[in-house]
Parts: C-alpha cells; sequence; structure tokens
C-alpha cells in the first residue's frame, strides 16, 4: 500500500476512535492516544464487528462483543483476546494522518515465520499478487486444490457443506493468514470449502506442489512449516470448519 492520506487529526477526538473508509472499501481504525496516532484494521479480528463501536479509553481498546482486548499503542492482544491487531504504520503531516501497509503479507504470517530467507525468497517468487472484487469466488467444493493463499488485504468468507446444508466456517480478516491449505497436502486434492471475497482483496495466490518442491531442498524448513501446518489445521477445524 502507498502512503496514503486516512483522515485529518482534527477528525480523531481526543483518546478516541474513527473509522475511516479508504479508497477500494478497506476501512481502517484511527486511535488517539494521548495524542500519538495508531492505525489498525477496522474489523474485530474475532468476528465480524467493528472494533469502533468498541470501549476505548485512551490505551486499552475493547470489542465490546465478547471482551477480546488490545494495547493500543502495539496492537497486542492482552487479556482474552487470542489475536492481535494488524497495524499499519502511521506518519503525521501538519493536520493529515497518512498510513502505508506493514510488512509483506508472507513475512508477517506465522506459516513461514523464522525460515531461511533463501527458501522464503525462493517461495516469494512464486507468489502471483491477485486483486479480487467483493463478492468474487476464490473456489468451490470439490475444486482442484492445486493453490493456497494468504491474505494481503481485504476479507474472505468460507462456507462447508453442500446445497441448502452450507453453513458458514467463518471470516478471514488478518494479514499473512494462510487459507486453500489443502494445496500443500499430498491427500487432499479436492476443496472441502467454499471461499469467496466479501470486500475487496488483495491475495497471494502460491502453488502447493511447487513450494513443497522448495521445502524439500530446506528440510529444516519443510519441517518447521509442516508443524505449524498441522497446527493451523487443528485450530480451524476445532472450532468452526475448514478452510
Ligand atoms: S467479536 Fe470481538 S471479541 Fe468477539
Amino acid at each position: 500500500m502507498p502512503k496514503t492520506l486516512i483522515c485529518k487529526r482534527s477528525d480523531v477526538p481526543d483518546n478516541g476512535l474513527k473509522e475511516c473508509d479508504m479508497q477500494g472499501g478497506l476501512k481502517v481504525l484511527v486511535a488517539n492516544s494521548g495524542g500519538d496516532y495508531f492505525a489498525y484494521q477496522a474489523m474485530c479480528p474475532h468476528q465480524d464487528v467493528p472494533l469502533c463501536e468498541g470501549l476505548y479509553d485512551g490505551a486499552v481498546l475493547t470489542c465490546h462483543q465478547h471482551l477480546w482486548q488490545w494495547d493500543i499503542r502495539t496492537g497486542s492482544a492482552i487479556g482474552l483476546a487470542e489475536a492481535p491487531l494488524e497495524c499499519f504504520k502511521v506518519e503525521i503531516d501538519d493536520d493529515s494522518i497518512y498510513i502505508t501497509a506493514g510488512g509483506d503479507a508472507l513475512d508477517v504470517g506465522e506459516l513461514f515465520s523464522g525460515i531461511a530467507d533463501s527458501t522464503l525468497g525462493s517461495i516469494k517468487a512464486l507468489a502471483q499478487r491477485q486483486e479480487m472484487q467483493a463478492g468474487g469466488t476464490l473456489y468451490g467444493i470439490g475444486d482442484p486444490a492445486d493453490d493456497f493463499f494468504i491474505l494481503e488485504s481485504g476479507r474472505i468468507e468460507f462456507v462447508i457443506g453442500r446445497d441448502d446444508r452450507t453453513s458458514p466456517a467463518g471470516f478471514m480478516l488478518r494479514k499473512g493468514e494462510v487459507f486453500g491449505w489443502a494445496a500443500l497436502l499430498d491427500s487432499q486434492p479436492l476443496r472441502i470449502a467454499k471461499a469467496k471475497c466479501i470486500e475487496p482483496s488483495i491475495l497471494l495466490r502460491i502453488n502447493g506442489k511447487a513450494v513443497l518442491k522448495v521445502l524439500e531442498s530446506d528440510p529444516a524448513a519443510g519441517y518447521a512449516v509442516m508443524r505449524r501446518l498441522s497446527s493451523l489445521i487443528a485450530r480451524y477445524l476445532a472450532p468452526s470448519g475448514a478452510k
């Protein structure tokens, strides 16, 4: 994301919050804390709830729905919260507040964190950036599972089941989250969920078999990635459904 004007300082109340609309449909939450400004994802990382409706005392933001909390200066999860907030870099120029995105989605995501730079570089070289409009379908149940995806921005809805017995299996909100991971499993050649963009979204699309080949040449990285993938799958399947 290039440096983008998000709002005026005077738009954000002292020790208060403002939800800002960006071009392309992205929403960003701007917070004032003692005269300093911070910018985060606008929606709660737990469920589809606007954080601007939460409770904020100038230091701690609390989502009113299930009381997840974050330190507003770092976006770190505190209390009951199980996930941090996606953070944007803030620049101030006179009365104007600008934001830029944090690191590359592949760098901030958990799946490939800590692996050797050369291996990560080979994986980055395989990634194709894909922009999707709201309503666009990435894949449906039964489609070949060739590629997996890493969310750069936007929101993806997952639906499992067939015909009228479908049920939502959650939303993806955090930059760096991986989905479509069946492409990294030999035993799962077909999709078991439907993935649809519910707002304009940007993704990295990566061929699963090509990544497995890269990981074969770096067994330490391959072991670390497969361990993380198995805990990620267990986490997703336990409470909600398949991604
Ligand atoms: S929706 Fe925000 S904590 Fe559950």
